[in-house]
């Protein structure tokens, strides 16, 4: 009898486990990440008996490993007391002052609805929901920059900052930016109350990524599996791309995936370097899994064009989305597109019709395309 198509399809003789290399895994050990944690942990030890955590700023380049080390560091906190809770925030998906109030309700215990109710009211229940619970909340704020506008990250680290004056509750803040101007451009006010600590990570050396991938690789691949220098090399172009640690993992997870699919019996430097093709530039990673819809339309369209003004390139979107969003809503979806880094948005004048945007892709059309489709 033919074997089940499943069978021969799952049994890799390459990967052991490919989780290990998967971008939101959280390893055991942290190599070179030592300083870090033992900083973060000191900030936040007076939470154990109740306290006051010190708030944290932590800046560092992309794939410097500033996510992974928070999310660490809240697991061990976790796992060690019931005293404080960490509540991990992505940016990118909760943007604005409202959604961010409402998630910490919702971590909290409290459900409120997402929509229609106003961030006053958000607020007025998230004091309420501090009220119920004996937790310090350690909130942590990823991919900060992405709070469209300054002054809606002032306006909720105000929110938080107060809570203390209302309700005699600590609450601990690590905000994580890759832009380490971030705290200059906030209110003064909300700086100075805000009394945070800066820490810094630092890019990986092509020696310290090289020591990461060994990690990584002892668990994802069967022994003997990388050719010679597939470790070195993936390392080295990593460390030409600002030290991204993320880089060097994923290269390596495409790479497996590739031979795996030629049933080749070892993954081989042609396959590493048709994978360093492969890799999403990284404003396209971050973002791709939080475009709604709309915003993957106006995408879509784009790359059917070199470049389109404003209004044009929302004419065709009204006549391809199934329930068009407002020309004031577009406009601030183009903004957003502009923010992530996917489009480029150019002032131009235009006659005696006064100004308008020229648009278009500031990624490659091919890498676009893909996550349009998903
Ligand atoms: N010291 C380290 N040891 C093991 N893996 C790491 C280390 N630093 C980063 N990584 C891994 O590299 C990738 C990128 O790290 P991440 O924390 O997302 O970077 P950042 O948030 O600074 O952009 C993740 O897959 C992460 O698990
Ligand atoms: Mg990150």
């Amino acid at each position: 009898m033919p074997r089940n198509i499943f069978a021969e399809i799952t049994e890799s003789s390459i990967f052991k486990d490919e989780r290990f290399l998967y971008p939101e895994y959280i390893p055991e050990r942290l190599p070179f990440r030592d300083s870090q944690i033992a900083e973060i942990a000191h900030a936040l030890k007076p939470a154990l008996r109740g306290g006051k955590p010190q708030n944290l700023f932590v800046c560092g380049k992309s794939g410097t490993g500033k996510t992974v080390t928070a999310k660490y560091v809240l697991r061990e906190l976790e796992e060690y007391t019931s005293k404080a809770k960490g509540i991990y925030i992505n940016c990118f998906e909760f943007n604005t002052r409202n959604a961010i109030l409402n998630k910490l309700c919702l971590s909290l215990g409290r459900a409120v609805p997402r929509r229609g109710i106003a961030t006053d009211e958000v607020y007025a229940e998230l004091l309420s929901a501090l009220k119920r619970v004996s937790i310090v909340p350690i909130v942590v704020l990823d991919e900060v920059d992405q709070l469209a506008g300054n002054k809606t990250i002032s306006l909720l680290l105000y929110d938080l900052l107060r809570i203390v004056e209302h309700q005699d509750a600590h609450i601990g803040i690590i905000m994580i930016s890759n832009n380490a101007e971030l705290l200059a451009m906030l209110d003064s006010r909300v700086r100075s109350s805000l009394l945070s600590r800066e820490i810094m990570f630092e890019p990986y050396t092509p020696v310290q990524l090289k020591e990461i991938l060994k990690e990584r690789v002892k668990h994802a691949f069967f022994a003997n599996v990388l050719d010679n220098e597939v470790i070195n090399v993936a390392a080295a172009h990593a460390a030409k791309h600002n030290g991204d640690a993320r880089m060097a993992i994923e290269s390596l997870l495409i790479a497996g995936r590739l031979a795996e699919r030629e049933n080749a019996k070892k993954v081989t430097l042609a396959h590493l370097r048709k994978a360093f093709e492969q890799i999403k530039p990284r404003a396209l990673q971050k973002a791709a899994p939080f475009l709604d819809i709309h915003e993957k339309k106006i995408l879509a369209i784009l790359c059917d064009h070199v470049e389109l003004f404003s209004g044009k390139l929302y004419r065709l979107y009204c006549r391809q989305a199934q329930e068009p969003i407002t020309e004031r809503s577009f406009r601030k979806k183009l903004n957003r597109l502009a923010e992530l880094n996917l489009i480029e948005a150019k002032v131009v004048e235009k006659g005696i019709r006064g100004r308008t945007r020229a648009i278009k892709l500031a990624q490659p059309k091919e890498a676009i395309k893909e996550i349009c489709n998903t």
